[in-house]
């Protein structure tokens, strides 16, 4: 996996050869983003039990589900992990079922995480071509974080809606947040649209309220970690106060996810776990301290913007708006 820490002055590989080398670079954010970490997650535990020297199953059994709860012990927000997690663990029931031997138990969970890898790609094109449908033909676009290629198993949730923009043959121009306090948005987002030849800005956090009430945005797009039944979406902090600022300047405001970030089991925001990350990424700039020692430090990774901000929700199944509560459920329903 290409090392998300180091972009964008260098692109280093990091190589991956056990399941606890994957959980660590998700914990690390060598690997980030929550369709991204879900995908890493499943073909952590495929590769982990690839290389299981058990030959029966009970035992196989054992350390495959020793190594799911590895896994779902790295990031706590990002609902893909543990839907991820969950698929690989049916997988492996339905091979158990079917009286599967160990060998035959390590190609279905390959199989399982390639499928995992190749439904998240089609997924995002399918996203950005219903997200295509909603931004304007001259689109001057405001995002925040990364919800890219590098987020995802490739395409992006939010860029991909910019990309099939693009693609659809309309105007883009783009600002990037700079996403404080990991700069995803600066290094990740603006690495990836200048790479694809995308007019793009970035802008310090700050800057997204002047810029609104310039009339220089006209659409915002984020991504998310995790939707509850209710609309409410996490997503990484900051994102709430573009919600507000789109708000007060009537830009409309679409979150674009997978399925695979909603999260019918939990009813509203209020329930989502947001984690908090180490004190060094606020109180230091890279390698440069920008905060006295001795001051208390909050750092939650995500934030809640509540869905009656939110004017539609993009997935692969199309674009779900409120009463998100019954649209949700039904973006489940089989497609008749
Ligand atoms: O802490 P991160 O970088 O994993 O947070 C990522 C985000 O908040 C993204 O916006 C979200 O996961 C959507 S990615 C398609």
């Amino acid at each position: 996996m290409i090392d998300q820490r180091k972009l964008p002055t260098r692109e280093i590989y990091v190589r991956c050869k056990t399941a606890a080398e994957v959980a660590r670079a998700i914990k690390s954010m060598v690997i980030r983003g929550a369709p991204a970490i879900g995908v890493a997650a499943a073909m952590g535990i495929a590769i982990g039990m690839r290389d299981s020297a058990a030959s029966g199953t009970q035992k196989f059994a054992t350390e495959f589900f020793k190594t799911c709860d590895m896994m779902a012990a790295t990031r706590p927000t990002a609902v893909n992990l543990f839907w991820a997690i969950e698929r690989m663990k049916r997988a492996f029931a339905a091979g158990a079922e079917a009286g599967e031997g160990v060998e035959e138990l390590k190609a279905r969970l390959d199989r399982e995480a390639a499928a995992i890898h190749d439904e998240d790609v089609a997924n995002c094109r399918a996203m950005g071509a219903f997200g295509a449908e909603v931004v304007p033909a001259e689109a001057r676009i405001l995002t925040h974080c990364n919800a890219g290629a590098l987020a995802t198993a490739g395409y992006g949730t939010a860029l991909g809606v910019i990309r099939g923009a693009v693609e659809a043959g309309k105007h883009v121009a783009v600002f990037a947040d700079e996403t404080r306090p990991f700069l995803q948005g600066a290094r990740l987002t603006a690495w990836e649209l200048v790479r694809d030849g995308i007019d793009t800005t970035v802008i310090t956090d700050n800057m997204a309220g002047s810029l609104m009430q310039q009339g220089r945005v006209n659409f915002v797009v984020v991504g998310a970690d995790r939707i509850a039944a209710n609309g409410d979406t996490a997503n990484k902090i900051g994102t709430y106060s573009v919600a507000v600022l789109a708000r007060e300047h009537a830009i409309p405001f679409y979150v674009a996810a997978p399925l695979s970030t909603i999260d019918l089991k939990t009813p509203d925001g209020g329930q989502i776990p947001i984690e908090e990350r180490n004190v060094r990424e606020v109180t230091h700039v890279g390698a440069s301290q920008v905060a006295p020692d001795g001051a208390r430090v909050w750092n939650p990774a995500f934030d809640v913007t509540p869905h009656a901000l939110i004017a539609g929700i993009i997935t692969e199944r199309g674009v779900f708006r409120a009463p998100y509560t019954e649209s949700l459920r039904r973006a489940f329903e089989p497609p008749c």
